[in-house]
């Protein structure tokens, strides 16, 4: 297995750990969450009683292949843990996200749970956010007008794409990959986009977090909020 790989399981298999009976579960997308999917379905088959909620069509998918019991949010919009993986991780725990198309969902899954955990390879580690163009979901209809606003803001943006079709997220919407000289000012630019009309949300995701595991070369490593203000991990 790729050394990213068997990272990506590794910081999945210690993020189950803190799954415990009777929790509703916010399940994020991407590789690294499809490797906490199977450790989770372990845990599932071995007996913990929990129920999940997807954020993306592939993630509900591929965890009811691991029998995962699910539940949705007209059911309950209380979830004690959501686990979701990122592109890239500022010094201050802020994320960019949104590499897989699902940030609208995972965003709505991520706000509604007591706690956000974020599972990723050490790659997704940066100084600077901004190097991943930033992928900002927007309706099609005059898609044009709405890329047109966005690069005003000093970027270029790129219609993503599928076999030579528009990429089309869960809701039935584009994604336009907006390639920043680098994002200084992440919540400030998020709200300058959300201010465009067709924008229905950024993959900037600011203050939601205070929890990272990054697992590089095998080594596990918490990352919390009192760490990126310059404190020593306790
Ligand atoms: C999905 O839209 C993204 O926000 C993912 O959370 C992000 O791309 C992380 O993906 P990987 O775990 O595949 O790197």
């Amino acid at each position: 297995m790729l050394n990213k790989d068997n990272d990506k399981q590794l910081a999945g298999k210690e993020a189950v750990k803190l799954v415990k009976d009777g929790m509703t579960i916010g399940l994020g997308s991407g590789s690294t969450v499809n490797w906490l999917l199977q450790a989770l379905g372990e845990r599932v088959q071995a007996g913990l009683q929990i129920k999940g909620i997807p954020s993306s069509r592939k993630t509900e998918r591929l965890a009811k292949e691991h029998g995962i019991p699910l539940t949705d949010l007209s059911e309950t919009t209380q979830i004690d843990i959501a686990i979701d993986g990122a592109d890239e991780i500022s010094p201050d725990l802020t994320l960019l996200k949104g590499g897989g198309g699902s940030l609208v969902r995972e965003k709505i899954v991520d706000v509604a749970a007591n706690e956000l955990i974020i599972i990723a390879d050490g790659s997704k580690v940066v100084s600077q956010l901004g190097e991943f163009p930033l992928p900002v979901e927007v309706l099609p209809f005059g898609w044009e007008v709405t890329e047109a606003n966005i690069a005003a803001l000093d970027c270029t943006p790129t219609l993503r794409k599928e076999k030579n079709s528009p990429f089309i997220s869960d809701n039935g919407n584009y994604i336009l990959d907006c390639k920043f000289p680098s994002i200084k000012q992440p919540r400030e630019l998020h709200e300058q986009l959300k201010l465009i009309v067709g924008v229905v949300e950024t993959g900037l995701f600011c203050d939601m977090t205070e929890k990272v595991i990054v697992v590089k070369n095998g080594q596990i490593e918490w990352l919390t909020k009192k760490d990126a203000r310059g404190n020593k991990n306790e």
